[in-house]
């Protein structure tokens, strides 16, 4: 892909996010916000790409991949009112369907479109299937890293926000009470990612987010993760109750300096 080609990607999805504004502002915070977190993870996915010093060929597809990866919680939201995929559709298979109906990608060479396409339609999934090639594999854990590393933002932001100024649907509509269910923090004990199914609260939610650093795949980024602080600002959010501060000991200790990834040697850029 050129960089004419990118540039073209960029507009097309730009005038496709302002069709889904209206004059409701609740409506309006939740599509901003999906649009200002492509912004983000389109960011983020440079840092991740300095880091791995890609080549440029390379960078520009990563950069649609980022771009993409959400183009589902438009349609999501105006159908349905969520972002909650269990309670309305898979907003990542969604995301491939409206790439192949609205042909976005024609003017993409038909290896970078297949791997665009299937790579949007996996970002999301709990783990990564078997049997992905070495490529479909670096693009897919690029933009899982850069998706999580922006989605933390978001909710800490939401989390600071008055109750009136947030974007509904970020919560998932799980009640705010002050209870971290037991099998979710052991979860975090065992150094696993937690399931969305088995929560009850937004304590576990919070969990959960915390969760993700276990299924970051570049040093790059669990460096953008301490240095952001993510894990502090999230953890002062959840009561201390049971074993809680125990697990986010757990947290942290998967977050401190491992080897510098394989590829990366030479690697530019401020990780
Ligand atoms: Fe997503």
């Amino acid at each position: 892909m050129d960089d004419a080609t990118l540039s073209a990607l960029r507009c097309w999805f730009r005038d496709y996010c302002r069709t889904f504004y209206t004059d409701n502002e609740d409506d309006n915070r939740n599509i901003r916000l999906k649009e200002e977190h492509t912004a983000q993870v389109c960011a983020t996915m440079e840092l991740l790409a300095d880091s791995l010093a890609l080549a440029p060929a390379d960078r520009r597809l990563a950069a649609a991949v980022a771009l993409f990866h959400d183009v589902g919680r438009f349609e999501q939201f105006r159908r349905y009112r969520t972002f909650k995929d269990s309670a309305s559709v898979n907003h990542a298979a969604l995301g491939a369907r409206v790439l192949a109906e609205e042909g976005v990608l024609a003017g993409v060479a038909e290896g970078e479109r297949r791997l665009i396409a299937s790579t949007v339609g996996l970002h999301n999934v709990f783990r990564i299937p078997a049997g992905l090639d070495e490529r479909h594999l670096l693009f897919l854990r690029l933009i899982r890293d850069a998706d999580k590393l922006d989605i933390w933002r978001v909710f800490i932001e939401f989390y600071r926000q008055p109750a009136g100024e947030r974007a509904s649907a970020v919560s998932l509509g799980f009640p705010d009470i002050p209870h971290c269910t037991p099998a979710v923090v052991d979860t975090l004990l065992g150094g696993e990612m937690v399931d969305l199914a088995t929560l009850r609260t937004l304590n576990d939610f919070k969990l959960l987010q915390l969760s993700w650093v276990f299924d970051l795949n570049f040093s790059c980024s669990r460096q953008v993760v301490r240095e952001r602080g993510y894990v502090e600002l999230i953890a002062d959010m959840i009561p201390r109750q049971g074993d809680v501060a125990r697990a986010i000991e757990v947290v942290r200790d998967a977050l401190s300096p491992r080897e510098p990834d394989s590829g990366a040697a030479g690697a530019v850029g401020r990780c």
